[in-house]
């Protein structure tokens, strides 16, 4: 049985520019709410369509607890099974989640082997959930190095679900910025090798169409937990004009609530794309 109602239409589009990161300094807790209660987020009419998200402090939160790192990891598999969850009932388009970068290859063996069989478990206990309601996933990175028992369920399920229209959920597996440009860069390269391109013709549109997300809208709003307040190799072409923000909040503790501030965080800023917002109000319609 489907547990998610099927996505709304968008009211209005986002209305799009780079602005200056903000760092959520307490743990989000819902606005000071009028005596009626703050409108749901759904009703601001300005969600991201594309919404990424760096699921970081795991290894802290467990840490902090005495538990070994990979609790940690197990408690974040909650938290994304609640976020993708919230995100399918608002209706976002596009939901990335970095849950293995390139450097992680680097982490102790245990480590990395934990993550794997986290993942392998995600895609067994949650195809239903997938299937069943309109979710398309798929991966960004370089799933080839994956273990063959991690990447084989995980393909399957991606073409399985590949007809759904609901919410596309992107897991950045074995993935880097850098290496996604320069792999870009490099067909490009070939193309330029074999006569086919011309140089002059590398434009931007050129390179984006050899990266991984080339069919999805950039990610309008990334997010990031546990306090750190970086990138990390994560959508570095497509979060040019990214809002960016930040909550101390660990993963493993990130809440529907939580991700209901980031996105009135989102609704409330200004998105410029370089120009004034004088001219972005004469442009806007009656
Ligand atoms: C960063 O926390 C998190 C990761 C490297 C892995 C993220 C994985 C999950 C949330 C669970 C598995 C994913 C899915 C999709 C089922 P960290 O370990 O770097 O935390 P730390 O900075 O506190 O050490």
């Amino acid at each position: 049985m489907s547990l998610i109602p099927p996505a709304p239409e968008r009211a209005v589009a986002p209305v799009g520019a780079a602005a200056e990161p903000v760092v959520a300094t307490e743990p989000a807790a819902p606005e000071a709410a009028p005596a009626a209660g703050p409108a749901p987020v759904k009703a601001l009419g300005r969600l991201p369509r594309h919404l990424a998200i760096i699921m970081d402090g795991n290894g802290r939160w467990a840490e902090q607890r005495g538990l070994p790192r990979h609790a940690g990891h197990a408690a974040g598999a909650k938290a994304v099974n609640r976020t993708v969850r919230a995100c399918r009932e608002l209706g976002i388009e596009v939901l990335t989640l970095y849950a293995f970068s390139e450097q992680n290859w680097a982490r102790p063996e245990d480590e990395v082997e934990a993550l794997m069989q986290l993942l392998h478990d995600y895609v067994h206990d949650e195809r239903f959930e997938i299937l069943n309601n309109g979710i398309r996933l798929t991966t960004i990175g370089d799933v080839d190095r994956l273990p063959r028992w991690v990447s084989g369920p995980l393909r399957a399920l991606c073409a399985e679900s590949a007809k759904n229209e609901g919410m596309l959920l992107a897991l950045a597996l074995s993935y880097g910025g850098r290496e996604e440009v320069l792999r870009s860069v490099q067909a490009l390269a070939r193309e330029v090798a074999a006569g086919r391109l011309a140089p002059e013709a590398i434009d931007e549109a050129a390179l984006a169409r050899g990266l991984y997300t080339a069919q999805w809208p950039d990610p309008d709003l990334v997010v990031r937990t546990s306090g750190e307040a970086r990138l990390s190799n994560f959508l570095l072409w497509q979060s040019a004009y990214a809002e960016l923000y930040f909550t101390d909040v660990a993963w493993p503790d990130f809440q529907p609530a939580h991700l209901d501030e980031a996105l009135r965080h989102y609704a409330r800023r200004e998105r410029r794309f370089g120009k004034t917002g004088a001219q972005l109000r004469e442009e806007a319609p009656c």
